[in-house]
């Protein structure tokens, strides 16, 4: 090999052995699992960061269909994914059904097989790709009804470890409280939108506002401290970019009992 083919190979040899000692380190560090109080009020991304970032969130498309989520966050829920191979998937809020096939596609991708409830006030603009997927079932409903919608009969049926995605912001603490119920050891609840700094409009002109950011953060604190026994946020993820590098600050936490 002449010295050049040797030095690209040595540079990937390094980054391959550094990539399992960070990942090792981090996967199995004693810290990754925080209370809400080891958590500080902050993000290692800046407005003007944050600004750039919801830009390129509104022409992100998964088969040509519109998608909302930040970009990051797709690749922290990839990895996420991967780890907890879910059985079930809950979303809350479609949108256009791009979420919830990007979630199925992921699954089937991992060759793990996932049946996925996707749940939207309204299901027009969602898609026939999604509608007619023999893996994702669209539940037109209000979520102010989630425990009629997800009765005991039905949720204590259905396999875990679950990936629940709540991105509708309505109503969080009644589907907060309601799944705690049925949620078991190892399952997972993405809360998005949590970051406070969340752009009230993009430069295109979308209009940010909303039930979110600070106001979602807020609950989801409250609710981690009424459960503290049984939650932690998971500093895996929500630090992955940096520290709170994403729209989820918080937001993804795993049951641990
Ligand atoms: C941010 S979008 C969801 C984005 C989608 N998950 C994605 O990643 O592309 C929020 C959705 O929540 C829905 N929504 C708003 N209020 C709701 C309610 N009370 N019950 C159910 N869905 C609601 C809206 O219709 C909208 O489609």
């Amino acid at each position: 090999m002449d010295t050049e083919k040797e030095q690209e190979k040595e540079i990937y040899t390094n980054a391959w052995n550094k990539f399992k000692e960070q990942k090792d380190g981090s996967l199995f560090s004693l810290t990754r699992y925080q209370k809400v109080n080891e958590r500080e009020y902050r993000s290692d991304h800046d407005n003007a960061c944050l600004l750039n970032l919801h830009k390129g969130k509104y022409k992100i498309v998964s088969r040509g269909i519109p998608m909302m989520k930040h970009s990051l966050d797709i690749i922290i829920q990839e990895q996420l994914l991967w780890e907890l191979k879910p059985q079930t998937i809950f979303e809350f809020g479609c949108y256009s059904g791009a979420s919830a096939l990007w979630l199925s596609d992921t699954m089937k991708r991992y060759e793990v097989e996932t049946h996925l409830y996707t749940l939207d006030l309204d299901t027009s603009l969602v898609s026939p790709l999604a509608k007619n997927n023999k893996n994702i079932t669209v539940i037109e409903d209000d979520v102010a009804n989630v425990a009629k919608i997800f009765p005991e009969e039905m949720l204590k049926n259905l396999p875990h470890p679950w990936f629940i995605s709540e991105d509708c912001h309505f109503h969080v603490m009644k589907t907060l409280e309601h799944f705690h119920k049925f949620m078991q050891q190892g399952d997972y609840i993405v809360v998005d939108d949590t970051n406070p700094n969340c752009p009230t409009f993009t430069d295109d002109g979308y209009v940010l506002e909303g039930k979110w950011g600070r106001a979602k953060l807020d609950i989801v604190h409250e609710f981690l401290k009424k459960h503290e026994d049984y939650y932690r946020i998971d500093s895996y993820y929500v630090d992955m970019f940096g520290y709170n590098g994403t729209m989820n600050w918080d937001g993804f936490i795993k049951r641990i009992k």
